[in-house]
């Protein structure tokens, strides 16, 4: 079977379509920002100023070419008024505070940005007269872990145990309270609206240069010649690169917008269920990849509390998407790699590059 996230298919979907995006300035934001505009789309983001003066978006910034508005997600008139103006053809929802550690710092913060800015969204979205197709982007995470050795499916129950996880899985009661209330299904040929929401595991890839992430925290390290400090080596996580759920997020939107009452409710994307590694596994390759360096594990009694075991199930959007992985998580960790070995300028080339060669695969 064909892989249909390949450039003919998306760019049916795309091509020509109007696109709001919020979270463009962010990690994965600005890898979807340059992949949409490669596909022809005509791109408004939406988010806050870059955090880092060294960040993917600001690499790519010259060479994009859609409008960035630069404004809160918690601002309600203001997403109003850029939904109105903008009449886009598909919205991609990605702004959100979405660290584990600072959620713990700024509690109040992550429910207001991640659950309430969703709704300032949707809100929105019912005073939009046109059709439109929105996905939403929460996470692995929205599920009540129970720290076993099993996938996470859709229909599994939330929960959340840290503020990022819980404002996440609030976020996805949200965007059914909106589906059920004011987007039926059943009533798509009165409203014209497509509710769908994406969760993906944990994404690796170039340009990312958070705080407290593991790619990052490598790279910073093995680029100053120091031990990289492990937490958690023994954690299992579903790594994928970023282009996996990217490419699975534009599969889901184009597939929403040609039936648009053929899919709804959530979607996981994530590696197949035996590529699943644990933190170890992923430092030590990624040295490997890097050519030298070593790791020391930095975990602290008490240190806040996060899940040790995820793996999720991604058997439905395989069986009514034809999506699946193309990347195995050793091809993900050396594409990561060899992207922070490039030249900073270098890096927005080969960002578009590694974009046209992965819809090749
Ligand atoms: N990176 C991962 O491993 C991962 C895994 C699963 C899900 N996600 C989800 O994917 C999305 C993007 O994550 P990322 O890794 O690119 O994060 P990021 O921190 O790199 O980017 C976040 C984006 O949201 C914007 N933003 C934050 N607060 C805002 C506010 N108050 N108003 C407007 N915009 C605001 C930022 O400006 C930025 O553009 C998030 O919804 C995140 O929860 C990420």
């Amino acid at each position: 079977m064909e892989n249909l996230v390949n450039r003919a298919q998306l760019q049916s979907y795309y091509e020509g379509k109007k696109v709001l995006l919020t979270g463009h300035t962010g990690f994965k934001g600005a890898w979807l920002m340059a992949w949409l505009e490669e596909l022809g789309a005509h791109v408004t983001g939406y988010a806050l100023d870059p955090e880092y003066e060294a960040c993917l978006y600001n690499l790519l910034k010259s060479g994009l070419k859609g409008k960035s508005i630069i404004a809160d997600i918690r601002n309600r008139e203001r997403v109003h008024e850029t939904v109105l103006s903008e009449q886009p053809d598909y919205i991609f929802h990605l702004a959100a505070q979405p660290l584990v550690r600072r959620s713990y710092l700024q509690p109040t913060e992550t429910f207001d940005v991640n659950a309430v800015g969703t709704a300032n969204l949707l809100e929105a979205v019912k005073s939009l007269e046109k059709p439109c197709v929105v996905v939403l982007i929460t996470t692995d995470k929205v599920y009540e872990n129970k720290e076993q050795d099993v996938l996470y499916a859709e229909d599994d129950v939330l929960g959340g145990y840290d503020p990022y996880s819980a404002s996440k899985a609030c976020t996805e009661l949200i965007i059914q309270s909106f589906r059920r209330s004011f987007f039926p299904v059943s009533s798509w040929h009165v409203h014209h609206k497509s509710l769908v929401s994406a969760r993906a595991g944990n994404v690796i890839g170039g340009g990312d240069f958070s705080e407290d992430r593991i790619v990052p925290d490598i790279v910073r390290a093995l680029r100053k010649e120091e031990p990289v400090l492990v937490r958690n080596p023994e954690s299992v996580r579903p790594w994928q690169h970023v282009l996996e759920p990217l490419g699975a997020y534009l599969l889901l939107g184009g597939a929403l917008h040609q039936n648009p009452e053929g899919f709804n409710g959530a979607y996981n994307f994530g590696p197949y269920p035996d590529d699943h590694l644990t933190v170890r596994e992923l430092v030590n390759q990624s040295i490997s990849s890097w050519g030298k360096g070593e790791w020391i594990d930095g975990s602290t009694a008490n240190q806040p509390h996060e899940a040790k075991l995820l793996k999720l199930d991604i058997s439905r959007a395989m069986r009514e998407l034809n999506w699946k992985p193309k990347l195995n998580a050793a091809d993900a960790i050396a594409w990561t790699i060899n992207w922070y070995k490039q030249e900073e300028d270098l890096a927005a080339g080969y960002t578009i590059a590694q974009i046209k060669r992965y819809m090749e695969l």
